[in-house]
């Protein structure tokens, strides 16, 4: 059977206006259930920032949630480096927060908002842990992840990144589980307070021998840095430093 052109255009046009409805219909759908999904996501990268659960650990959402009873979210003010009480940190949005340039910086980052989001992992009434949001820019991709601080605001807990696109195998390696697990036990800053901890090129050592140090990720020396930088960054004066200084100085570490 010969169809005319008029036909096959118009059926041809009739298909694509049907399966857009249907995208846009599916999309505006599960937009809720996209956020819970993300909203996991991210706790799911807390607790694995926390070292309480493991990377590539099969989870449920309830297993997520249950976990997360003994985290709490906190708003702070950066430069104040004080928890903002008033904030309700469930509606917190950070989007909301105007976007301002930030000082000169080795890691990339031109724009800071001055209330964040951080977590305080709880044991009873004292807090045992901090996770605190980290971003910079490495060799290809602005890379987000967290940093898990003890109590003691120098000790890390643990280090993972959710979402990076550095080259899988090079610099993508900083989600592999035998890097991030070189993390917990390094120490933060040095002596004087001044964040000290280094990704050097090669071995690095045990926690005993470098503990200021960790191994660079092989072929990925770019990226490697990225991740020193950010983490000098937020350990300091323009990020968290003031913050856990506060706290520090409140008697409670
Ligand atoms: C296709 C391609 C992808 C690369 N991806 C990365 C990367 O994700 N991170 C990184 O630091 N270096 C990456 N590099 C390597 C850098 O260009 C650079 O050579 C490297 O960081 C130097 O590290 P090295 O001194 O350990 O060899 C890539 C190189 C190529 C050719």
């Amino acid at each position: 059977m010969q169809y005319s052109m008029k036909y096959i255009f118009g059926f041809a046009a009739a298909l694509c206006l049907i399966c857009s409805v249907l995208i846009s219909v599916a999309n505006v759908g599960l937009r809720d259930r996209q956020e819970i999904n993300k909203q996991l996501d991210k706790k799911k990268s807390v607790l694995q920032a926390a070292c309480l659960i493991q990377a590539g650990e099969k989870t449920n959402r309830a297993r997520i949630e249950s976990l997360f009873e003994n985290i709490r979210a906190r708003v702070i003010d950066l430069s104040a480096g004080r928890v903002l009480d008033d904030v309700d940190s469930a509606r917190f949005n950070e989007e909301d927060i105007p976007e301002q340039p930030a000082p000169a910086n080795k890691a990339g980052i031109r724009t800071l908002r001055n209330q964040m989001l951080i977590y305080e992992v709880m044991d009873g009434d004292r807090i045992s842990m901090f996770v605190l949001p980290i971003v910079g820019k490495g060799l290809w991709s602005t890379m987000y992840g967290f940093l898990a601080l003890d109590a003691d605001t120098k000790t890390i807990r643990g280090l993972t990144y959710y979402d990076q696109g550095e080259t899988p195998g090079l610099g993508g390696e900083v989600t592999n589980p035998k890097w991030t697990a070189l993390w917990p036990g390094r120490v933060a800053y040095d002596e004087n307070w001044h964040p000290a901890i280094t990704v050097v090129k090669g071995s690095a050592g045990s926690v005993e021998e470098a503990p200021h140090e960790v191994d660079g990720l092989s072929g990925a020396t770019i990226t490697s840095r990225s991740v020193m930088e950010m983490l000098r960054f937020w350990l300091g004066d323009d990020g968290f430093g003031p913050f856990l200084k506060q706290y520090r100085e409140s008697g409670q570490a």
